[in-house]
């Protein structure tokens, strides 16, 4: 079976699409031939990503200005979408911000601003595309990023875990409610993988430190969500839904 094939017309719909892992997984889709809707904050970096999508394959390009958090920018995103595509297909909610405050050091603001991203702004992006699912009376498929965080934990990032356990549960509860719609909703739970949002800490010691603990001794390349993104967003995975795939190197199953 060719996934990439199967991507190739289809549209797709990706948060956080400015930079690290939702830039990647937009050059995938351009390349496999996809309309690809990009969306992100920084409309300068989406931009800039444009021509690179075009070269690379993509039946079309539409790069839109969108903070997950505001429940209207969300409206109008996928609004903007829909008008210049026909419809949707795949929705990917990646947007995400990290914090490495202490617990017990974190500000309300702080903790609001991370779950208020990583949870319930997947959230108001999921119910703004299955609205307009049901609406149309068609299906689609919904790719929410989890972590390796939401399963397992790690000090310093309490706030971070907890919304990404809640993106793991969310995957399951939707997939639940929107069988019926012919929704289907997965997850890829990636383990540490080296970009913007952990470029920091993987420039220090510790993160070695880190590394040997992953069996495959490694930090995952962009590259290696590929297989596992194509088959959620692809007709491949037609009877899977509340899945939550790690790709991680092997990291969940580390020995206590
Ligand atoms: N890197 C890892 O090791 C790793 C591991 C597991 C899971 N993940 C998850 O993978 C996803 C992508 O992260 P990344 O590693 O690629 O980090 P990244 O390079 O920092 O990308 C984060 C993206 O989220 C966007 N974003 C942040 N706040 C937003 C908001 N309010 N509205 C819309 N977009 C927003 C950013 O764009 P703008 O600033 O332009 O809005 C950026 O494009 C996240 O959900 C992250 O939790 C990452």
């Amino acid at each position: 079976m060719n996934l990439a094939a199967l991507l190739k017309g289809k549209t797709v719909f990706i948060t956080g699409a400015s930079s690290g892992i939702g830039a990647h997984l937009a050059r995938l889709c351009a390349g496999c031939g996809a309309n690809v809707a990009q969306a992100a904050r920084r409309i300068g970096e989406l931009a800039a990503l444009e021509a690179d999508l075009t070269a690379l394959g993509a039946a079309g390009v539409l790069s839109l200005r969108l903070d997950v958090a505001d429940e209207e920018s969300v409206r109008a995103a996928i609004a903007a979408a829909r008008e210049r595509f026909g419809a949707l297909d795949v929705i990917v909610n990646n947007a995400g911000v990290a914090s490495d405050a202490a617990a017990m050091d974190m500000s309300a603001a702080e903790f609001d601003l991370i779950l208020g991203v990583n949870l319930r702004g997947a959230f108001l992006v999921a119910r703004e595309a299955a609205r307009g699912w049901r609406a149309e009376k068609r299906g689609g498929a919904i790719i929410n990023i989890a972590s390796v965080l939401g399963f397992r934990q790690a000090s310093g990032v309490a706030a971070y875990a907890m919304s990404k356990a809640g993106i793991v549960q969310m995957t399951k509860t939707l997939a639940l409610e929107w069988a019926r719609h012919n929704i289907r909703v997965n997850a890829l739970a990636p383990g540490y993988f080296d970009t913007a949002m952990n470029a920091e800490f993987f420039a220090s010691e510790a993160s070695k430190v880190l590394i040997k603990r992953i069996p495959m001794r490694r930090i995952g390349d962009p590259g290696d969500l590929d297989g596992p993104f194509l088959l959620l967003a692809t007709e491949a995975s037609r009877f899977m839904t509340g899945a939550v795939i790690p790709v991680d190197g092997g990291h969940l199953v580390s020995s206590l």
